[in-house]
C-alpha cells in the first residue's frame, strides 16, 4: 500500500507507434508535466502495447521508444522528479498480467468498447491476438504493480481504467486487499483536430505537426491547412466556429486580442488566410521553441538518454517486485 504522508503516486504510458505530434502535448504530456508538481510519476514507454497492433514489424518499436522520451523531455518531463521507465525493462509488468488473466472472464475484455471499434476502424491490422484482446488487463497491471491511485488518461481510455478497476476488486475478493484500485485522472483537453480538418491529428493520416518539425516545416504545415471552403477570396465573410485554424489559436496562441482581432476581421472577410495562418504558426513555433533548444542538448549526447530509461527502469522495479512479492504471498505462490 502506498505510505502514510508520501505523495500520491500516478502513472501513464504511452506506446512507441510513432513520432509525438501537438496532439501528445495538449492532449497528454502538458498534463504529464503540470502533475509532476504534485504527485510521485511513473511515467513510461509502453513498448509490449505498441505490439498488440504492431506486432508484425517491430524494427522501429526501440527507436520511437527513444524518440519519445527525447520530447518528453523537451516538453518539460523531468527525469529527476519523474520515473522514466520502459515497461519491457520491467518484466514484472507481464507476470502480474498473467496471473490477473486468471481471475478475468473473457467476456469482461471482449465487452470493453475499444475492443471492437479498433477492430473495426484499423481493418488493415490482424487484430485477432490473445495480446490485443488483453491490452486493457497488460494495462491494468502497468498500473496496480506501481500501486497507483490516478491514472491520467484521455476519455477514450476511461474504458480501459473502468475494466482496471473490475478487475482488481475481484482480484482483491479472492486474495485479501493487495491491489490498490486506480481511479482516472481526466483532464478537460483541448481536442485537436487534424491540419485536413479531420476528427484529430494522427500518423497515419498525415495530418499531424511533429514536435520535432523544424521552423520552416511549421509554417508550411500550417499554410496548407484546412480552412472555411467556401472562402476562396479574403474579402469573403468566413467561419470561425470549428475552423482548425481558430481551434488552434485558441489553443496555442497566447495573445487573446489578436485572436480576437483576427476572428471579427475573419468573419468581416476583411483578412487573408495568410495572415491569419503566419500569425498561427508564429504561435506554434514559439511553443516549440523552447522545445528545440531541449532537444539540441540532449542530441549533443545521445546516450543520456538511454541512461535514463534504464536507471528509471532500475528504480521503477524496485517498486514492481515488492509488489509481485506482495502478490505471491497473498495468492500462496510461494517457495521457500
Ligand atoms: N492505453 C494507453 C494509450 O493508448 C497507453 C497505456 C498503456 C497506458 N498502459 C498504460 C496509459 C497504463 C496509462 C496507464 O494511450
Amino acid at each position: 500500500m502506498a505510505k502514510l504522508n508520501s505523495p500520491k503516486r500516478v502513472v501513464s504510458g504511452m506506446r512507441p507507434t510513432g513520432q509525438l505530434h501537438l496532439g501528445h502535448l495538449v492532449g497528454a504530456l502538458h498534463n504529464w508535466v503540470a502533475l509532476q508538481d504534485q504527485y510521485d510519476c511513473f511515467y513510461f514507454v509502453a513498448d509490449w502495447h505498441a505490439l498488440t497492433t504492431d506486432f508484425a514489424d517491430t524494427s522501429q518499436v526501440t527507436q520511437y521508444a527513444y524518440d519519445n522520451a527525447v520530447d518528453w523531455i523537451a516538453a518539460g518531463l523531468d527525469p529527476e522528479r519523474s520515473t522514466f521507465f520502459v515497461q519491457s525493462m520491467v518484466p514484472e509488468h507481464a507476470e502480474l498480467a498473467l496471473l490477473l488473466s486468471m481471475v478475468t472472464p473473457v467476456t469482461w475484455l471482449e465487452r470493453v468498447p475499444t475492443y471492437k471499434e479498433q477492430q473495426e476502424t484499423l481493418g488493415d491490422k490482424d487484430l485477432s491476438s490473445i495480446g490485443f484482446l488483453g491490452y486493457p488487463l497488460l494495462q491494468t497491471a502497468d498500473v496496480a504493480i506501481y500501486d497507483a491511485n490516478f491514472v491520467p488518461v484521455g476519455e477514450d481510455q476511461v474504458a480501459h481504467l473502468e475494466l482496471s478497476r473490475e478487475v482488481t476488486r475481484r482480484f482483491n475478493r479472492f486474495y485479501g486487499d493487495v491491489l490498490v484500485e486506480p481511479q482516472p485522472l481526466l483532464t478537460k483537453v483541448a481536442r485537436l483536430p487534424g491540419l485536413d480538418g479531420g476528427k484529430k491529428m494522427s500518423k497515419s493520416l498525415g495530418n499531424t505537426i511533429l514536435l520535432s518539425d523544424d521552423a520552416d516545416s511549421v509554417k508550411k504545415k500550417v499554410r496548407s491547412m484546412y480552412t472555411d471552403p467556401k472562402r476562396v477570396r479574403p474579402d469573403i465573410p468566413g467561419t470561425v466556429e470549428g475552423n482548425p485554424v481558430f481551434l488552434y489559436h485558441d489553443v496555442f496562441n497566447p495573445d487573446v486580442d489578436e485572436i480576437e482581432d483576427l476572428k471579427s476581421r475573419y468573419r468581416a472577410g476583411k483578412v487573408g488566410d495568410v495572415e491569419v495562418k503566419d500569425k498561427l504558426a508564429k504561435a506554434l513555433n514559439a511553443t516549440l521553441d523552447p522545445m528545440r533548444e531541449r532537444r539540441k542538448e540532449l542530441a549533443s549526447r545521445p546516450e543520456r538518454i538511454r541512461e535514463i530509461l534504464v536507471e528509471g527502469s532500475r528504480r521503477a522495479r524496485t517498486v514492481a517486485v515488492d509488489t509481485m512479492a506482495r502478490v505471491r504471498d497473498a495468492m500462496k505462490i510461494v517457495y521457500r
